[in-house]
């Protein structure tokens, strides 16, 4: 089976940006997210993005005045957010974003897990512990941030087939299987070359992870407040320390 970092080395990577709708459209809107939810440097502006990818959070929040530790596996998009985030005030670590504290400084004021990178944790103990670590380095009155997918109703039959993005020369689209906690996200691009269109095709596992059961984590942990709104299957949950 295909592990994230080889789903992203091997497929994902050289066509994220693209699948995203573009890394305009997207830095835009998290700028956008970012002022409407008042996520702006009050204290000690240190920010740290899990699972950054090619920089959609990290850039804007780097713009506002944060200082930005950007943490990613992905060789590639690291490389991608250097080349759009250069001159600002971002450090890009190429690690698992479990290790975090290693690369951050003692005290956070802000720390992002978004555009669904949580659901590519391994299991629900490695989320529970990534937001208890979260919360240990949070300066008081410090947020986090987490955007994911909610993956635990089943979508059923042909719904499971879901087109992601095409133009005249790539096809994007990808089939959901559900396996307990798990699904697992078969990825499918067609790229049209000399010979005609030709097929990469790789899968990963996605963790189905509850946003109701998150909150009731950070709940115990604890966070002061945590707020969740959920639209269209996606999960959008802010707490404070
Ligand atoms: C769906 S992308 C989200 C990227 C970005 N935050 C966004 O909104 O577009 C998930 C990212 O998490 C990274 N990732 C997945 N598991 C990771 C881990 N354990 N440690 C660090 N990065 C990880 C992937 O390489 C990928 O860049």
């Amino acid at each position: 089976m295909a592990d994230v970092t080889a789903h992203y080395q091997e497929l994902l990577a050289e066509v994220y940006s693209w699948l995203a709708g573009g890394a305009d459209a997207r830095i835009a809107e998290n700028r956008a997210f970012f002022a409407a939810n008042g996520i702006a440097p009050r204290g000690c502006a240190n920010a740290v993005d899990l699972g950054c990818g090619p920089g959609f959070q990290s850039i804007p929040l780097a713009e506002a005045g944060f200082a930005v530790t950007a943490i990613d596996l992905s060789a590639e998009l690291l490389a991608e957010l250097k080349t759009h985030g250069g001159g600002l005030n971002i450090i890009t670590v190429q690690d698992d974003l479990l290790n975090f504290a290693a690369h951050v400084p003692a005290r956070l004021e802000l720390a992002v897990c978004m555009g669904d990178t949580l659901t590519h944790l391994a299991g629900f103990g490695d989320v529970e512990r990534l937001l208890r670590e979260v919360h240990g380095r949070l300066e008081p009155g410090g947020k986090l941030v987490l955007t994911f997918r909610n993956l635990t109703p089943e979508t059923p039959y042909a719904d499971r087939f879901i087109p992601l993005r095409s133009d005249e020369n790539m096809v994007f689209s990808c089939f959901l299987e559900f396996e307990g906690d798990h699904a697992i996200v078969h990825d499918l691009l067609y790229t049209r070359g000399a010979a005609g269109w030709e097929l990469k095709k790789s899968f990963y596992k996605k963790l189905r992870i509850s946003p109701s059961w998150v909150m009731l984590v950070l709940e115990s942990i604890p966070f002061r407040t945590a707020s969740l709104r959920e639209e269209r299957g996606l999960a959008t949950i802010i707490a404070e320390k």
